[in-house]
């Protein structure tokens, strides 16, 4: 049932602002604490994290990473199941592992997890289907409480991993006392407001729409973004392909002069995911480096963002104010929408796009 929507990804798009309080519900108790499942994880134990993931959950594992070592100073490694399972890396003593699965049942993912176990390392998992073989595997799952996801390109279930990881990554700094009350205090209150903060970012749909109609007509798509906006540049871009079908690669900004801004001309949007925060400079230094060479940037920022740096872009869409460290929640919403509108524009099968599976039960 789509709910009145065109289509599955239109429907779990728009129900992001729900799905995401009732995983806050789940996660957060009234007294403003983190609850955990039993029996619990004790972070102070852990030397190290290992993320492990595919696709778009993989994404959730790099914003993660950025969170765990910010916010709890724990190192983190990570790496796409695939590599992972393969590499056989050696796992020091005090590490648990973590993996984070919509369905529960890829099978890179789930080999990843078995090597990790195989090593001793404390296993959790971030799934959305609970009774799952990575849930039943692990030795915590975490639920993210999105729901049936039937949409191929996942969204809902995203930002549901994100919750929940920046949960956790709170729960760590708690627990190895890399936080203070009151940060942490401002940091669980942040992330209260954020089901209001993406039910009102769902207003840039009517700009995201007309803008992918320009998207539509090119054959290579840049994004980029800086420290936690990097994995969304990333996710963009795979939305993108999917289900556009429309070639789009993602690069840290930082990176653009070591090679991609070769490609830019004025055939090639470029799509810069910019908030407002402590890297903002640096994000705009770089999108300036691609206007000069008569690039065509479409930049996503906040209020803020968009009065300093707006002049002389292609395209500005504007999202609500956010604490910078909750930003990538947020910004999926774009990732999402401008991938969805262009795919319409297209007409290419939104919710089965050619070639692709919802779960990858197969390496
Ligand atoms: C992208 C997408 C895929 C999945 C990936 C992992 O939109 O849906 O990249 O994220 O196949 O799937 P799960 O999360 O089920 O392990």
């Amino acid at each position: 049932d789509k709910a009145g929507h065109k289509h599955f990804m239109a429907k779990e798009i728009a129900e992001q602002p729900r799905v995401l309080a009732a995983a806050l519900g789940h996660y957060l108790t009234p007294e403003g604490a983190i609850a955990l499942p039993e029996p619990g994880i004790d972070f102070a134990s852990v030397e190290r994290l290992t993320l492990v993931a595919c696709g778009t959950a993989s994404y959730a594992c790099y914003v993660a990473k950025y969170w765990f070592e910010q916010v709890a100073r724990l190192p983190v490694e990570i790496d796409v199941a695939s590599e992972f399972r393969y590499r056989e890396p050696p796992i020091p003593a005090r590490s648990a592992a973590l993996f984070v699965s919509q369905s529960g049942e890829t099978a890179d993912t789930l080999a990843a997890l078995r090597y990790a176990k195989s090593q001793d390392a404390r296993i959790l998992s971030v799934v959305n289907v609970t009774e799952s073989s990575i849930a039943r595997d692990s030795d915590i799952a975490l639920p993210i409480l999105a729901g049936a996801e039937i949409g191929v390109a996942s969204t809902k279930a995203f930002t549901c991993q994100l919750l929940v990881l920046g949960a956790l990554a709170l729960e760590a700094a708690r627990q190895r006392g890399t936080i203070d009350d009151a940060a942490l205090a401002a940091h669980l209150q942040a992330l209260r407001q954020l089901p209001g903060l993406v039910d009102q970012g769902l207003s840039i749909e009517a700009e995201c729409q007309r803008v992918s109609r320009g998207l539509a007509e090119a054959r290579d798509i840049l994004f980029l973004g800086r420290g936690r906006m990097f994995p969304l540049a990333l996710e963009g871009a795979l939305k993108l392909k999917e289900i556009s079908y429309i070639h789009a690669e993602a690069y840290a900004s930082g990176e653009l002069k070591h090679g991609p801004i070769a490609l830019v001309d004025e055939h090639v949007p470029v799509i810069v995911m910019a908030p407002h925060d402590e890297l903002f400079d640096k994000t705009v230094s770089n999108m300036q480096e691609v206007m000069a060479r008569g690039g065509k940037v479409l930049l996503i920022t906040d209020a803020k963002g968009a009065r300093i740096a707006g002049d002389g872009v292609w395209e500005v869409i504007t999202l609500p104010e956010i604490a910078p460290l909750w930003a990538p929640i947020l910004y999926a919403l774009p990732a999402q929408l401008l991938a969805y509108h262009t795919a319409v524009a297209k007409g290419t099968d939104v919710d089965q796009p050619r070639n692709l599976a919802k779960s990858v039960t197969v390496e």
